[in-house]
């Protein structure tokens, strides 16, 4: 069935439902292509609400039957759902549908994985299960029965009754649609339990298929330690007896916070030291606190309508990095989500896929699950707490969680809790909502009479989503450090609210150095000429701004490369040396200050100049900058190497992984010397992934990976998450010339099962990715990812749209790449029958 004409649903247009849902019974049969569901739902009218004909949502099911009060009738039913006349007073409403979740390949709604029933419903695939008001501010209390010959038999809430075969639950918290949740299928639950604060004692499960049982250890301990978390930070307890997690293989996204019941990409949850990597299980510690933290914000506390997505995502997107941050490093985090933000939201903000925070218009909702209202949505909120402080902000979220438990909100009743909270008039800032586009500030420095005058300049390009871009209220965390490396001023915020305004330092006996935008205090991207990051690498006592000085000295070297053929600055690498040596720096932070700028970013930043980025030259670039850092490093890479080895067990935790990460730095620029020796070594003795992947790595770099490419093929074919990973290093660690071919014939590999996400994702997610690859001249990147989109749209529109956003920056690039990449958006367009998701993604990263 394919989705009627694109229709933009407006903000501005928002209406109550006519009619509140006191109750909602589910029933359901299961059978792979004829699952039954029948369903009770009762109706009263909702007397805030306008006048309006009753409209239930419902697509590709099959109407049985239907009854109002127990007397049949005959709805009008279209593609998008069903009309019918109903009482003025209270009602029951009953239908019977079939649907078919084996053949539903859009893994959205009611659907099959490896033979398991799952559900993915957020944002608006219940309607694909049954006629119901699929909008959030709905919200229910959900009873649901389940027949089906399969061991297990999950939904939402607490479990009412559980026999051979069929299994009653009851979920007492009322919710709307998108959170609720069916599981059925052969699946092993690994157990544990949680006692509240208020002694509550909680049965938790992580639910996996036969054979993932040694995978659930470490997100079962996650799980706990979120709930711990939350209850010391911010005194929110978890409220049902039961809390239950299952690992699903075909999943479109990470996870989803469904009551009680959360499903999980298995991507996201399994981990084991043998088949996951350092990164894959602080992903998954995250992830797992993500999800569980939506209890309070997203479900007990909900979104009016899909507009106001950031106001769970964004609030728990932040409330998740604060959690990774006590349980690890606070700066790694700091440093990790900013190198994050700026090569997925960035791009977004300054390209045509540019929307405010809370946007004000969609075609398809699920386009807009990005990291603008994701990650941008966080940083929103990082701000607010640093420009009210944090006890404001501690308050202000008590008063938000007592006065709305149990609503639909909107982004101003969060910001009128603050406002009431601090008596802060926060219409100003309340544009870093509804405006799209990333603030660049730019800072110069006056030296006179012992005062510092720092003035600020900020402005905002213009997009199509905010034509007149007005000033925003940007905190900008200052220190000054003095010439001998000692602070003179700590960290101070300035708070700026006008398009230009001066901050004044005096009484200082030299001249300092100024330290900018500490913990990177606002998603902007900073110009300041003055700027001396040398000094700031070598004394900055801000772990963020002492990272941004190596970061600024290597993109200013790698632009001179670009630009002017010059040689790698040898200021930097002196620097950055200086740093890797530097014992009293943690390994980890050692490690993320030896990271370059992207490839990608290096060309938005020369975009952002005006200037035409080169992909081959940027390429050469890092590479000539890599091998100057190798020969500069020589004989110290191979002992920080071995001192970075770990000898005690693998352990997943922040010490482990940051001197791994090091070691792993310094194998990269060893590799350069020995061909691969030291690599191999390290490939044939590794017992953990993240030394056995790096080291394939850097085989592979060297010319050398065949034969390890085999082995670890091998080991693991029967293993499908690290498959996902053999197929994706294959693509990243191409030659450019080579990139598109290689992922070419990956396709053709027998486990190459592209209707799975993942593995959709390892190989064309990882191309998209690789610069200098899918921006080959030649332009085999762009039509490869064009034929597969083309495929995979019909059967999965919601990956296919996604994957577009690889098209987002066309317009940076020189006319004949911009020609290449336009006939394939057009082409795609032009495929009949193209998703509504595809659609919209790729008619606006086309332009008006
Ligand atoms: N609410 C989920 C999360 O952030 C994401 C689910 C989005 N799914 C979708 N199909 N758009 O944890
Ligand atoms: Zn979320």
């Amino acid at each position: 069935m394919r989705d009627a004409a694109p229709q933009t649903i407006y903000l501005s247009d928002y209406t109550a439902f006519g009619w509140r849902v006191e109750q909602v019974s589910l029933h359901f049969t299961l059978a792979p292509s004829a699952t039954r569901v029948r369903s009770r739902i009762a109706f009263a009218p909702n007397a805030d609400a306008p006048a309006q004909p009753f409209f239930l949502h419902g697509e590709a099911l099959t109407l049985i039957s239907a009854r109002i009060d127990g007397q049949d009738i005959t709805p009008d039913v279209t593609a998008e759902g069903l009309t019918c006349t109903v009482p003025d007073s209270a009602f029951v409403f009953e239908a019977e549908v079939e649907i078919d979740p084996a053949g539903n390949t859009a893994l959205e709604g009611l659907y099959m994985s490896n033979g398991m029933y799952c559900t993915q419903c957020e944002a608006e695939g219940f309607r694909k299960i049954t006629y119901y008001p699929d909008r959030p501010d709905v919200m229910a209390v959900f009873d649901v029965t389940i027949e089906g010959d399969l061991p297990v038999l999950l939904s939402n809430g607490n479990p009412v009754s559980t026999a051979q075969g069929r299994a009653e639950w009851h979920d007492p918290w009322p919710k709307p649609a998108y959170l609720f949740a069916l599981v059925a299928g052969d699946l092993v639950a690994h157990p544990g339990s949680f006692t509240t604060r208020s002694g509550r004692e909680v049965a938790l499960n992580l639910y996996v298929r036969p054979g993932d049982e040694g995978k659930c250890a470490f997100g079962m301990q996650a799980l706990k330690d979120s709930m711990k978390w939350d209850e010391d930070v911010y005194a929110r307890e978890y409220d049902l007896d039961l809390f239950n997690i299952v690992a699903v293989d075909d999943f479109n996204m990470g996870a989803m916070e469904n009551k009680g019941l959360n499903i999980f990409n298995s991507s996201a949850v399994l981990a084991s030291p043998e088949t996951s990597t350092d990164m894959n299980f602080e992903r998954i510690e995250a992830i797992i606190a993500h999800e569980y933290f939506h209890n309070w914000t997203g479900n007990r506390i909900t979104c009016r309508d899909w507009f106001q997505l950031c106001l769970k995502e964004g609030l728990t997107v932040f409330r998740d990095s604060q959690f990774t941050a006590d349980m690890r490093s606070a700066p790694v985090k700091r440093i990790s989500d900013v190198i994050d933000l700026r090569a997925r939201q960035f791009p977004e903000d300054q390209g045509p896929l540019a929307h405010p925070v809370r946007p004000d218009r969609f075609q398809e909702i699920n386009n807009f699950y990005t990291a603008t209202v994701y990650e941008k949505g966080a940083e929103v909120i990082r701000m607010l707490k640093t420009l009210v402080g944090d006890e404001a902000y501690a308050q202000a979220v008590q008063l938000y969680f007592d006065r709305h438990d149990g609503d639909a909100a909107t982004i101003e009743d969060w910001l009128k809790v603050f406002e009431e909270t601090t008596g802060r008039d926060l219409a100003q800032f309340k544009r870093w909502y509804t405006q799209a586009g990333t603030p660049r500030v730019s800072v110069a420095e006056d030296w006179a009479d012992g005062t510092l005058t720092l003035t600020f300049t900020q402005s905002t390009a213009p997009s199509a989503a905010s034509p007149d871009p007005q000033p925003q209220v940007i905190p900008i965390a200052v220190g000054l450090i003095a010439p001998d490396g000692a602070e003179v001023a700590t960290t101070r915020v300035l708070e700026m609210t006008e398009a230009t305004q001066r901050f004044a330092f005096d009484g200082l006996a030299q001249r300092p150095v100024a330290s900018i935008l500490r913990d990177f205090s606002a998603p902007v991207v900073l110009d300041h000429p003055d700027a001396d990051p040398a000094h700031l690498l070598a004394h900055d006592t801000d772990p963020f701004t002492r990272w941004e000085a190596a970061r600024t000295l290597a993109r200013r070297s790698l632009l001179a490369q670009i630009r002017d053929g010059a040689a790698p600055d040898e200021a930097y690498l002196d620097g950055i040396h200086r740093v890797a040596t530097d014992r009293s720096l943690d390994p980890a932070t050692r490690a993320l200050m030896m990271g370059a700028p992207g490839q990608s970013e290096l060309a938005g930043v020369l975009a952002e100049h005006g200037e035409t980025p080169d992909p081959m030259a940027i390429h050469a670039a890092l590479e000539d900058m890599r091998a100057a850092m190798a020969a500069r490093f020589g004989g110290d890479a191979m002992m920080l190497y071995a001192e970075n080895t770990v000898t005690e067990a693998y352990a997943p935790d922040a010490a482990q992984s940051g001197q791994r990460a090091l070691a792993g730095v310094m194998l990269s620029l060893m590799t350069r010397g020995d061909n691969g020796t030291a690599a191999q070594a390290q490939f044939d003795h590794a017992d953990n992934m993240t030394q056995k992947l790096g080291a394939l790595a850097q085989l592979i770099t060297a010319g050398r990976g065949d034969a390890a490419l085999a082995a670890f093929e091998d080991r693991w074919r029967d293993d499908r998450l690290v498959m996902d990973k053999w197929f994706g290093l294959q693509v990243a660690r191409a030659q450019p010339d080579d990139a598109a071919d290689v992922a070419q014939r990956l396709t053709a590999h027998p486990d190459f099962n592209w209707q799975n996400p993942n593995r959709f994702r390892a190989v064309f997610g990882t191309l998209a990715m690789h610069h200098a690859g899918f921006h080959h001249a030649s332009g085999k990147g762009y039509a490869l990812l064009a034929d597969w989109l083309i495929k995979l749209d019909p059967l999965n529109p919601q990956t296919t749209a996604r994957m577009c956003s690889a098209f987002q920056t066309w317009k940076r690039y020189d006319t004949e790449r911009q020609k290449l990449m336009k006939t394939q958006i057009d082409r795609i367009l032009a495929t009949p029958g193209l998703s509504r998701d595809t659609t919209e993604m790729l008619t606006r990263i086309a332009g008006a």
